[in-house]
């Protein structure tokens, strides 16, 4: 049976504008709580096969959404590169820092890890269960956004890593070379497993001067693109870098993705205009408005379904689901956007 996500990115004729949103299995889902509370930790949850295919498939069961994403966090890496990794109650992820030559020498990347067995077997376990019309998207985050965590050691301004990332030491070049190869090899790992599309998350890339955005964003997504391409040639990858604004076009030519997924404000027919033949948008519903009430929730997914025809966009949001956000907000969501391509008034 045809996949309308993966018929999306080959921008073949799709049966319907295909909808999957970021963070879709998570806190704001009563079901979601109840596994994490049996896990004990978030990333026991993610190392456990079990139940993170529970809550990979949690929001497929209530909703009728076109991919489900594996349940992991683009942490992970650094967790296999062998940084200490905890994710403290009401604070977010805690990292050991690199901030050195020195601190590099301790990492590793040869992309053996448990961590990344783990995710695998999760994969692997989805995909048995999937509906044949569900796509499976597997991910990784971008090199610059993954290494900020590193230099930052937790969610912060992202301060110290800009400095770094502007007076480009040799250490840094070393660090972001190592997490494209780790990150290559994670991907086609998860390929391997069952992955039918990827996505890169670089959640920072707009904190970044457009100079630094050539070096630090285009060219290290692109290599990623270019060695998971080598092993799986002409593979869909969408790249989602947040907050580039008038750059996603640029960002498209530069890595070959298929898609770039755009920030809530952006306008996606701008963007589609801009983007090279063959490439489609994804986005962007502001996840404020997906938490609110219903009747700005419809009028703004219809605005955003009337901006970009059928066969050339992906519908998400802007960034993930908000955990406050009413889950029969996801069923309002999904009715307006099949009652907008139905054609009906
Ligand atoms: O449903 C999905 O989208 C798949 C799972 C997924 C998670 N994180 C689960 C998660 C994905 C794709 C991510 C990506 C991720 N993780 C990003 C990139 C996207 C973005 O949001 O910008 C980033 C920057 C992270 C790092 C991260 N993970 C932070 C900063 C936090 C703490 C903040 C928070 O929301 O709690 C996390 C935790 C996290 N990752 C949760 C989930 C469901 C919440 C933890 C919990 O349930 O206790």
């Amino acid at each position: 049976m045809a996949k309308a996500l993966l018929d999306v990115l080959r921008v073949q004729r799709s049966a319907r504008r295909p909808v999957w949103l970021m963070r879709q299995a998570g806190r704001y889902l009563p079901e979601y709580r109840e596994v994490r509370e049996k896990a004990g930790s978030f990333l026991g949850l993610c190392y456990d096969p079990g139940m993170a295919t529970e809550v990979t498939l949690q929001p497929l069961r209530r909703f009728d959404l076109d991919a489900a994403i594996v349940f992991a966090d683009i942490l992970v890496v650094p967790h296999a590169m062998g940084c200490s990794l905890d994710f403290v109650e009401g604070e977010g992820p805690l990292l050991s820092t690199v901030r050195s030559a020195a601190d590099m020498r301790v990492l590793h990347c040869d992309g053996k890890a448990w961590q990344f067995e783990r995710v695998y077997e999760t994969l692997q376990r989805v995909k048995a269960e999937l509906a044949p019309h569900v796509a499976l998207i597997g991910f990784c985050g971008a090199p610059w956004t993954v290494a900020s965590y590193m230099i930052e050691g937790r969610a912060s301004d992202r301060a110290l890593a800009l400095e770094v990332a502007e007076a480009a030491p040799k250490w840094f070049e070393d660090l972001v070379e190592q997490i494209i190869v780790i990150s290559i090899s994670y991907l086609v790992g998860q390929i391997r497993a069952g992955a039918e599309v990827v996505q890169i998350f670089d959640s920072w890339a707009g904190d970044l001067k457009p100079a630094s955005r050539e070096r630090w964003v285009h060219a290290p997504v692109r290599d990623v693109i270019l060695g998971v391409r080598a092993v799986f040639p002409d593979f869909p990858v969408i790249v989602f870098a947040r907050g580039l604004g008038s750059g996603h076009a640029g960002l498209a030519v530069a890595t070959a993705a298929n898609a770039v997924s755009i920030e809530q404000g952006q306008g996606l027919a701008e963007v589609l205009r801009a983007v090279p033949d063959g490439v489609v948008v994804q986005g962007n519903l502001a996840p404020e408005i997906l938490a609110g009430g219903e009747d700005l929730l419809a009028k703004d997914t219809t605005r955003i379904c009337s901006e970009v025809p059928m066969g050339h966009h992906i519908f998400n949001l802007g960034h993930g689901i908000l955990p406050h956000t009413p889950p029969e907000n996801l069923s309002a969501l999904l009715r307006a956007v099949r009652l907008y391509d139905s054609g009906a008034p």
